[in-house]
């Protein structure tokens, strides 16, 4: 994640205009010739035919600031996949607060702080970097340890093409679903250096992936059993281009999974120091219901407020993934856009610049809590 460039702008618009009249499907031979080249098949805007680039030129891309889904392992499915946009969803307000408020109160920041020290005391955790594979396997032992309790309870690894894998918690509900579905990516990237370079990622997205971690451990220390199933994601790969929310979510789709809702966070430790604190919502490709729903559940459960964020555009983060696919997704951010963390992608992305914040990322975590609860118990 995360920046709107003035030349993303621009791009959309060459891109738009350029590929009006849409050409043939990329064949599967075309796909296995050039992927077997090393070439990137990259979806870079909204109703766009995809394009060939060079994993050098797809780089070049990410240090413009431009965003895009690497395409290169879902095209095939997803162009089997039924076209159909869901429908728009309502949720009820929120209705269990003596039970959520108790739960938030056990929401803790020294568990997050432990975590997310081991988490940037690897090199990077790019996700073809084995201290990248490294790091998955730290949240997978992680996770399972807080689930060892439940013999109910499913933390599994979803493997890849590429070494860092990611990773799917479940929580099984008395029904078969539909399921609620938190996500959050665990690498990170120094976008001088990928592969070798400093990428500590501590806010992108080492917070997120704490704040999920945090959750889970509260609903299970509290022994939740929700009425519909219940999952936690961490990512492999999002800053390639979304790759493992979207081999997970074209999954889903083909394997005909519903989805009640999903919600990504993807950074929640900072913003500008003397700016109003707030959870910055999401504005586009997103579903608006669902936005409605994580007001109120702000409105009831925060200590601050929220707002909405401009809108990043095409392909933003992970909740992109699931709203290709029609499911009900949505993102709350750290700060509107401008008021956002500026050291991301790079060895200063840490806890101790100035503007980085627990009680701030804390909320976001209360807010997995709620967000769950509410919808699924
Ligand atoms: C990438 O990593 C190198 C080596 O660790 C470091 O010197 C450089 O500052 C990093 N690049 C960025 C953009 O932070």
């Amino acid at each position: 994640m995360k920046f709107f460039s003035t030349l993303q702008a621009f791009a959309v618009i060459a891109l738009g205009t350029a590929f009006l009249s849409a050409a043939a499907p990329v064949s599967s031979s075309e796909i296995q010739e050039k992927s077997s080249q090393g070439l990137r098949l990259l979806s870079l805007a909204d109703g766009a035919d995809p394009v060939w680039k060079t994993e050098e030129e797809k780089l070049d891309l990410q240090r413009q600031e431009a965003h895009f889904f690497d395409v290169t392992e879902t095209y095939e499915l997803e162009q089997s996949l039924p076209k159909k946009k869901a429908a728009a969803v309502t949720f009820p307000s929120p209705s269990h607060q003596s039970a959520v408020k108790s739960l938030l109160t056990t929401v803790s920041v020294s568990n997050m702080q432990t975590n997310l020290a081991s988490l940037t005391a690897f090199n990077n955790r790019y996700y073809r970097s084995s201290t990248g594979r490294d790091a998955s396997q730290y949240i997978l032992d992680t996770v399972k340890k807080i689930a060892a309790s439940r013999s109910d309870i499913t933390v599994s690894s979803f493997t890849h093409s590429w070494t860092q894998f990611s990773i799917i918690a479940k929580i099984p509900g008395k029904t078969s679903g539909p399921v609620t579905i938190l996500g959050a990516h665990m690498d990170s990237i120094n976008l001088s250096n990928p592969t070798s370079g400093r990428a500590p990622g501590a806010d992108d997205d080492g917070t997120g992936t704490v704040n999920l971690i945090e959750a889970f451990r509260v609903l299970l220390a509290a022994d939740f059993k929700p009425t519909t199933p219940v999952e936690f994601h961490w990512y492999s790969g999002e800053e390639a281009g979304l790759l493992g929310s979207q081999a997970i979510a074209t999954k889903y789709k083909s394997d005909g999974v519903q989805v009640k809702a999903f919600m990504e966070l993807d950074m929640s430790g900072y913003f500008t120091p003397g700016t109003k604190e707030v959870f910055a919502l999401q504005a586009d490709y997103i579903d608006t219901g669902l936005n409605t729903f994580l007001k109120s559940l702000i409105t009831t459960y925060s200590a601050f407020g929220w707002a909405m964020d401009d809108p990043c555009g095409y392909a933003c983060s992970d909740h992109a993934s699931w709203n290709k696919m029609g499911y009900p997704a949505s993102f709350p951010y750290e700060a509107i856009t401008g008021d956002d963390n500026p050291n991301v992608h790079s060895a200063t992305d840490t806890t101790s610049v100035k503007g980085f914040s627990w009680t701030h990322s804390i909320e976001f975590a209360k807010l997995a809590v709620a967000f769950v609860y509410e919808m699924a118990i």
